[in-house]
Formats: structure tokens, C-alpha cells, sequence
């Protein structure tokens, strides 16, 4: 059986202030009025038996509302605290069988080419049968700091590196041989289990605790609070030998950061004007004056101006408001 597990635990800091913790951005109607949530149900819908949504108690009710609408079935696992990406894949693998082949994806992403996407999954789905650990690795066009890099020899992982910092993104990048990873991913459950009991036995063991006192689905709170925090990328991508890449020979983007965004709103010819400055938002006509690359982004109850080349921090701001809150 494959099992398509939906990760949707994130509030996407990153694009504060479109983006909230009541209303995250893959939930947000911007694309032809679905949501990046709906998108990613639906082009995953003929490819999975059953499907797994591992979200949290701020948007179980936003993940259920749209599964009505879509007429889906799925098994629905509510963290009470985000414990990041390893944990939340741990409890996806340990509600399925042994070999159960699991289809990781995020929900936040933009997708374009579904046959070349059907194909990659195909191929992905093959190789987790065979007992790899597969990622999906997309040509990098920039060295950004915000993704993982996979060194890649044919379908063989030389080395997996998260988020290096900009010289070694800088080198990867003149080095070629280096791919982005896409954040999806393809094993079969026990396959994932073992590894994550090898390489972070804690996360292993505090995931299990939790899992086994599930009520429906619930996760518990203070149990839940002693899982390491680490993403899966750290946690087993960068550790398991068992890693194999598909090369993603479709349009991705994962719209992670303003710098992101705005790559996609040009491609898709949102105005921009002579110096790079741009409006997101609102349609009122705005002048940028000795500014150059910056971003307006506007909401109704706040207002973002950033320098592209800053995405990145946005999370800071995001961060400091939450603790003043
Ligand atoms: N359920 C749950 N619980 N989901 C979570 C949690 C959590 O605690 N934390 C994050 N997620 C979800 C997010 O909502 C998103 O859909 C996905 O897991 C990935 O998390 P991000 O926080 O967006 O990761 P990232 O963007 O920093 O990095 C990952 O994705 C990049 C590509 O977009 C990594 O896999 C990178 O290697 C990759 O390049
Ligand atoms: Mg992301």
C-alpha cells in the first residue's frame, strides 16, 4: 500500500505577514481559490491508497474543512506542540505498517507538470520498495541557504547537507553535481522507523511514548514537550546510508520566503518595477523611491517592507512578536 503523509504543522514564519499561526499559508485561497493545502490532496489523490495529515491543534479544523469539501477520507494526527519534521514523520510511519510505502510531502508548495511529477513518484515509490530512502532533488538555480543540498552521482547520494551557510552554499553551486532537495519524501515506513532509531534513538523512543498514548489521533502535551526538536532533514538525510535521489523533472517552488515568492509572481508576470521593487497585497498604485529590490507586502492589520536579500530573517520579526503576544 502507499500512504501519502501530509506535513502541515508549520506556520510559515518566514512569510509573516500573509502568512499567520490561525491562518498559515498553505490555507490561504491564493491560487485560483484553492489552497496550496487543497493542491497538494489533490494531485497526490490517484497516486495514494489512503492518506495521513500530521498538523497541529491551531489547524486540524483547516486541514478537516478541506478534506469535507474534497470528499477524502484520511487519518488525522493532531500534534499538541510542534516537535519539527523528524517526530512528526515518526508518528505518520508508526500509524502505518512496517511496509507501508509512505509518500512525505509538505503541504506548502507549488507543483506545475503533473505528468513529469506522476513519473518522479512512480520512480520514487519503486526504489522505497527496495528499501531506499528517497529524496527529490530540483536543479538549483541560486545558492540559498534556506534548503538542503544533496551531492548526487546518478541516483546515488554522495553527501546530504541542510542549510549550509552562504560560501558553502556559494561552492556547491560552482561545483555543480549539487541538488536541491524538494523537503519530499519516499520510504517505506520501517525502513524510516530503523533509521531513526539508529541515528536519533531519542526522537525514536519519545515519538513511540507519544504514539502509543494517542487518543484518536490527539497527541499529548507534556509527553509530547520532552521529543527533541530537529527536522528529519538533520535528524536522518544527513546520516542514513540508505539515501537515493529522483531527479524532480517538474516546476517546484516552495514559496518558503519572500525571495521565493516573488521568483514565482515574476515568472508568472506580477509587476515589478525598473529597480526590482515590488507590491504584494494590495493593488494601490505605490512609488518606491531610491529603493532597490524591496518588497511591500501588505496585509490588513500589517504592513512588511523588506530588502529581498533579507527573507530569510522575516522569521526573526515573526518570533519577536510571538513572545511579546
Ligand atoms: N506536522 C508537522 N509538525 N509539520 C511540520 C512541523 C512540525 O513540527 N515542522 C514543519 N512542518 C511541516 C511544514 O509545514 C512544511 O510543510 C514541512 O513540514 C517542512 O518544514 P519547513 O519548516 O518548511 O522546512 P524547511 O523549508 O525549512 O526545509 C525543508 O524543506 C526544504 C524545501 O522546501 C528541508 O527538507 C530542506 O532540506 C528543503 O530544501
Ligand atoms: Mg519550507
Amino acid at each position: 500500500t502507499i500512504v501519502h503523509v501530509i506535513l502541515t504543522g508549520g506556520v510559515g514564519s518566514r512569510l509573516w505577514p500573509l502568512s499567520r499561526k490561525s491562518q498559515p499559508k498553505q490555507y490561504l485561497g491564493l491560487f485560483e481559490g484553492q489552497s496550496l493545502f487543497e493542491k497538494t490532496v489533490v494531485r497526490n489523490q490517484d497516486m495514494a491508497d489512503s492518506v495521513i495529515v500530521v498538523g497541529s491543534v491551531d489547524n486540524s479544523h483547516l486541514s478537516q474543512a478541506t478534506m469535507e469539501k474534497l470528499g477524502v477520507s484520511y487519518t488525522n494526527i493532531v500534534e499538541a506542540t510542534p516537535r519539527n519534521t523528524a517526530a512528526a514523520i515518526a508518528f505518520a510511519a508508526l500509524a502505518s505498517a512496517p511496509e507501508a510505502v509512505l509518500v512525505v510531502t509538505p503541504s506548502d508548495h507549488i507543483i506545475e507538470g503533473e505528468a513529469a511529477y506522476e513519473l518522479a513518484l512512480k520512480d520514487a515509490v519503486a526504489k522505497a520498495q527496495h528499501g531506499a530512502i528517497v529524496t527529490f532533488g530540483v536543479v538549483p538555480t541560486k545558492p540559498e541557504t534556506g534548503y538542503g543540498y544533496i551531492e548526487a552521482d546518478g541516483d546515488r547520494v554522495v553527501s546530504f547537507r541542510e542549510k549550509p551557510n552562504e560560501v558553502t552554499a556559494k561552492d556547491f553551486i560552482s561545483r555543480g553535481a549539487f541538488l536541491w532537495n524538494s523537503g519530499m519524501f519516499c520510504f517505506k515506513a520501517g525502513v524510516f522507523l530503523e533509521e531513526l532509531q539508529k541515528y536519533q534513538p531519542e526522537v525514536f523512543e519519545k515519538s513511540k511514548i507519544v504514539w502509543e498514548n494517542n487518543q484518536n489521533g490527539q497527541l499529548d502535551f507534556a509527553l509530547s514537550k520532552e521529543i527533541p526538536s530537529i527536522s528529519v532533514d538533520y535528524a536522518v538525510m544527513e546520516r542514513s546510508k540508505k539515501i537515493k535521489v529522483v531527479p524532480a523533472a517538474f516546476q517546484w517552488s516552495d514559496l518558503g520566503s519572500f525571495e521565493s515568492v516573488y521568483d514565482y509572481l515574476v515568472a508568472k508576470g506580477h509587476e515589478v518595477d525598473a529597480n526590482g521593487n515590488m507590491v504584494i497585497g494590495c493593488d494601490t498604485y505605490t512609488s518606491f523611491l531610491g529603493l532597490q529590490n524591496t518588497i511591500f507586502v501588505h496585509t490588513p492589520t500589517a504592513n512588511l517592507i523588506l530588502q529581498k536579500e533579507r527573507s530569510q530573517d522575516v522569521k526573526d520579526i515573526y518570533n519577536a512578536l510571538e513572545k511579546v503576544q
